[in-house]
């Protein structure tokens, strides 16, 4: 064989192999949440978007604010060629319908911040899910807004606590209920704990829960806010603005800390003590870390991953907290 049949031949396996690569698409895979305005949301798709370049697979990113548009995402993620989704629903109770509707386009699916509940009402134990410690760092909630309030030298007699709940979102139960306990615990009195549901959840939703409750107890002076997340306690804290009272004599720490940056940059303190940052990145992250080695290498994922670690943010820190988790 001469030289230039040789390169040629050579040339032409080099295209074809190339050729093949091509051929090979990237796997895809979705992520699916609940609520994209909070920034906790946005930074778990921030952080599967690194997961998908550090190991090569493609995030189709889609936001399901009810059921309707969950079973959409889905369909057009099989479209799309998607292999599997991590997913934070907007209702619990669509647990049974996204399963049976992934089964049946034989795609994979992990659960994320909210877990599945059948139709009667019982956690889906089966359905993968990454989720924070929600009892600890609601305990961790009730704790630090204690130490805030015996700084400040309240007397307890005078003070309140304002307790924003959504019972139906089991994490949410669990945080306040966490935070509640931890106030008895450590001395507030309990017949000075006031709960009130919110119909959404978000900031509107909440100021208009604590709006209702306020007004009820005008011997309170002094108010501790206790909410599942940053915008149900920012709603809670809004309301106190709008009924007169300081910010000196109100004291709010939410969850999510991502939530809360606006509030911690504001020139001027407001009832808004802090808040308890968890770890959206590592949530958003490993959930589809899993979800790829589930998909692509077979590895089945744990049914149950925790994420504990937890850190308060307060004005003083919140920059450099933020930034050690390249938040
Ligand atoms: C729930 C809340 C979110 C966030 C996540 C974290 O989904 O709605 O704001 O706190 O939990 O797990």
């Amino acid at each position: 064989m001469n030289k230039l049949v040789k390169s040629l031949l050579a040339a032409g396996l080099m295209l074809g192999m190339a050729n093949s690569a091509l051929a090979a698409e990237a796997l895809k895979l979705g992520y699916l949440v609940k609520q994209p305005e909070e920034p906790w949301f946005q930074t778990e798709w921030a952080f599967a978007d690194k997961a998908g370049k550090d190991l090569g697979f493609d995030v189709i990113k889609i936001a399901v604010p009810d059921g309707e548009k969950t079973l959409n995402a889905i369909d057009s993620l099989a479209a799309n060629g998607a292999k599997g989704f991590v997913i934070c629903t907007p209702d619990p109770k669509l647990g049974p319908a996204i399963m049976a509707r992934a089964k049946s386009l034989d795609m994979k699916v992990i659960t994320v911040d909210d877990q599945f509940v059948n139709a009667k009402g019982q956690p889906m134990t089966n359905v993968p899910l990454v989720m924070m410690a929600a009892t600890k760092i609601g305990e961790r909630q009730g704790q630090e807004l204690y130490k805030e309030m015996t700084n400040r030298k309240w007397d307890p007699k005078v003070s309140g606590v304002l307790a924003i709940t959504a019972n139906e979102l089991d994490t949410a139960r669990r945080r306040v209920e966490g935070s509640l306990s931890a106030l008895k615990a450590a001395g507030f009195p309990a017949g000075q704990i006031y709960s009130v549901p919110t119909k959404s959840n978000d900031i509107p939703g909440a100021l208009d829960a604590a709006n209702s409750m306020l007004v009820q107890h005008p011997e309170v002076k002094n108010w501790l806010v206790v909410g599942m997340n940053d915008n149900t306690v920012l709603g809670g804290i809004r309301a106190t603005e709008g009924q007169g009272f300081k910010a000196d004599n109100v004291i709010g720490i939410g969850i999510n800390g991502v939530d809360a940056v606006n509030e911690l940059s504001k020139s001027k303190p407001t009832g808004f003590f802090g808040s308890l940052l968890p770890s959206p990145d590592v949530h958003g992250y490993k959930s589809i870390q899993m979800l790829h080695d589930w998909v692509a290498k077979g590895a089945e994922p744990a049914k149950f991953t925790e994420v504990t670690d937890v850190v308060l943010i307060t004005r003083e820190n919140f920059k450099e907290e933020l930034k050690k988790k390249g938040l």
